[in-house]
């Protein structure tokens, strides 16, 4: 037993070394570069398969997400995962029947029908915390790409959220932390093309 956990722990740290580890390996641009071809090549993902994500992976990719930069590592961010269809489940009839004012289906719809939800809160009262949260979140989505599992951050869900004490209730965030995204994941059935980026945004100040 204990050797069949220890080489369960040994395929994580080793998965978590691929994906998110110090490797002092460098490459020069123009050279295949593992980091560079994940981010270029995440999408976000709307159409989930009915595969599971596994427990090993999901907490994989949370170790990559607590391990982003954050401000004094204090760490400002509080992430809850909710992988249990029974529990995703009853996670969204909460939430639709404390959001009378929305239609059911935009409620619903709104987790884009994610088998996985991961709904992160911010500390209020910590100027950097959103911008924690957002470096968490890329770290929880870049790492799960590189698991082969797809992702979209949400903050359509956030309202629904927040005006839902039921909801408020399951998730038990701490004092003064308030739900800013959502992430829904899962293993992709699509594989849609890159959205058009704007490279006249970044100018050099020669
Ligand atoms: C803060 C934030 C909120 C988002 N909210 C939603 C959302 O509510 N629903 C949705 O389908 N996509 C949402 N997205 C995903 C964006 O639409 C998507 O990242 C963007 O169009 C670029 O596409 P790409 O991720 O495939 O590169 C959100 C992304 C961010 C960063």
């Amino acid at each position: 037993m204990k050797s069949i956990k220890g080489m369960i722990l040994g395929f994580c740290f080793a998965a978590m070394f691929v994906s998110c580890g110090n490797s002092q390996a460098k490459s020069s641009a123009g050279e295949s570069n593992a980091v560079v071809e994940n981010i270029m090549s995440r999408r976000s993902i709307r159409k989930y398969s009915a595969k599971p994500v596994e427990r090993e992976i999901l907490n994989s990719i949370m170790e990559c997400g607590i391990n982003a930069p954050n401000a004094i590592n204090r760490q400002a961010w509080e992430v809850r995962v909710i992988d249990n269809p029974d529990m995703v489940n009853k996670f969204l009839t909460a939430l639709k029947q404390d959001n009378t004012q929305a239609q059911p289906t935009a409620v619903e719809g709104s987790f884009r029908s994610a088998p996985v939800l991961v709904i992160v809160a911010n500390d209020t009262t910590f100027r950097f915390s959103p911008i924690d949260c957002g470096l968490l979140c890329e770290n929880i989505m870049l790492s799960a790409w590189s698991y082969g599992v797809g992702s979209v951050c949400l903050g359509s869900p956030v309202d629904f959220i927040e005006n839902s004490p039921q909801a408020m209730q399951m998730l038990g965030f701490s004092e003064n932390y308030k739900p800013i995204i959502c992430i829904g994941m899962g293993y992709p059935d699509e594989s849609p093309a890159a959205k058009p980026r704007d490279m006249s945004k970044v100018k050099f100040i020669d």
